[in-house]
């Protein structure tokens, strides 16, 4: 196994200490065989049998895909392309990526897909945090560009996980990780909607929702929050849209969840502003600790996490901002915000006292949040984590 990266540092860490992982949740010993390459030694990429691609696919700021990363891979690899060679492309993306971008790219090489080289599309399936799950139990789905290529593609991903799932296509392939994450988006803007609503209504959704998952059939309980975040569903549900438009078609249903989860961050700061306003306060002035900026419980990734735009609106309204959260104990400057100088204040009892208002942004497992009420003066709690209310199922 050969790793390629971009990123020297990332390289550095794997090939100069075999004990640690670069990556939270996955464990050093699995890899600690694992020889990483960078970008200067990218021409080995035509000694491996099979590739499997993993490279980001981030949207640009104007909401649009930002494919650079696959177009730059598939160039590297286009360089060194052999026959016997099997290329598994894994990122999420919108149908046609596969045949649109690699095949048409690697067909310069003069070798023929599904007779010299194979080609697939198998989505990536993670849940960080969730132990419930490792890759080998989670189920694959791969298509291929032909059908030597899909059974050379699942023969692959036999060697390592439970059940291979083969589709009909590429195209399918890569429709099957959109669908799940847009089922997630659109089934998630519902409950932040009727959020809003029960909120006028004076009903507690927590308990609604609660109630509704006693229902042994054709329920899934949603939960509303402070917005989208993480690398997959606040993105990928706009690469399908983009892609409709190639069609003359508008997916309403992406366009409206995306209109509500991200007004979720401005919902929370109007709960602010009221929750002060009850004080006599004002946000202007304040000093509020967000308590968890990780995009989810009990990860170390803040990538989208709305988090960071609250700590934005915060401080356009001039409050003065800090944060606090175990797993990150420092922010880096990111495309849309800059908190680089901002490094998390350990969580005591003095520090919460001497804030005006304690705002829980990410339910962390490790936090206990009776504590965090019995030392705060004001706390608002944007996920349900405080106790005495209705709690998840
Ligand atoms: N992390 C997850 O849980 C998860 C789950 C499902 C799907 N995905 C999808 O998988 C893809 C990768 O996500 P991730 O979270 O692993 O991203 P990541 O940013 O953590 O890792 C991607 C790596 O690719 C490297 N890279 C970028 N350009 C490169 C190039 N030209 N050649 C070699 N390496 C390059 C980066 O340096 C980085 O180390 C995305 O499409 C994402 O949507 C991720």
């Amino acid at each position: 196994m050969i790793g390629f990266d971009v990123d020297p540092a990332k390289v550095s860490q794997l090939n100069a200490n075999q004990r640690t992982s670069p990556t939270s949740g996955i464990e050093a010993g699995p890899i600690r065989h694992l020889r990483s390459e960078k970008r200067s030694n990218f021409r080995r990429l035509s000694d491996p049998d099979c590739i499997i691609i993993c490279v980001p696919t981030p949207l640009t700021l104007k909401k649009d895909p930002d494919l650079q990363y696959i177009e730059n891979t598939a160039q590297a690899i286009s360089k060194t392309l052999r026959a016997g060679q099997l290329i598994s492309l894994e990122s999420t993306t919108y149908p046609g990526t596969t045949d649109e971008i690699l095949l048409d790219l690697f067909k310069k090489s003069g070798l023929e897909a599904g007779r010299d080289y194979f080609l697939v599309f198998s989505p990536e399936r993670e849940d960080p945090g969730n132990a419930r799950f490792s890759t080998r139990t989670i189920p694959k789905v791969v298509g291929g560009t032909t059908s030597s290529c899909l059974e050379l593609g699942v023969s692959l991903y036999q060697q390592i996980i439970d059940k291979v799932i083969p589709v009909s296509s590429t195209r399918a392939a890569e429709l099957v990780k959109l669908l799940e994450n847009i089922y997630r988006a659109v089934n998630i803007a519902l409950v932040n909607e009727l959020k809003l609503l029960t909120d006028r209504m004076d009903i507690d959704i927590w308990e609604v929702i609660e109630a509704a998952s006693s229902k042994p059939f054709g329920f899934t309980p949603f939960y509303p929050g402070p917005g989208l975040g993480g690398h997959c569903i606040p993105i990928d549900p706009f690469y399908l849209s983009w892609k409709a438009k190639e069609f003359d078609f508008s997916t309403r249903f992406i366009q409206l969840a995306g209109e509500i989860n991200t007004s979720m961050p401005h919902y929370v700061i109007e709960k602010v502003g009221a929750a002060l306003n009850d004080r006599g306060r004002s946000i202007r002035g304040t000093s509020v600790l967000v308590l968890g900026v990780a995009y989810k419980k009990d990860v170390d990734d803040v990538r989208e996490s709305p988090s960071l735009e609250i700590m934005k609106l915060l401080s356009e309204r001039g409050a003065e901002i800090s944060y606090s959260d175990p797993f990150i104990p420092k922010l880096h400057k990111m495309r849309e915000y800059d908190f680089s100088y901002m490094s998390s204040e350990p969580l005591t009892e003095n520090t919460l006292r001497t804030k005006d208002l304690v705002l829980i942004a990410t339910d962390h497992s490790t936090i206990d949040y009776q504590w965090v009420v019995d030392h705060s003066s004001l706390v608002v709690d944007t996920r349900n984590a405080t106790p005495g209310r209705p709690q998840r199922t």
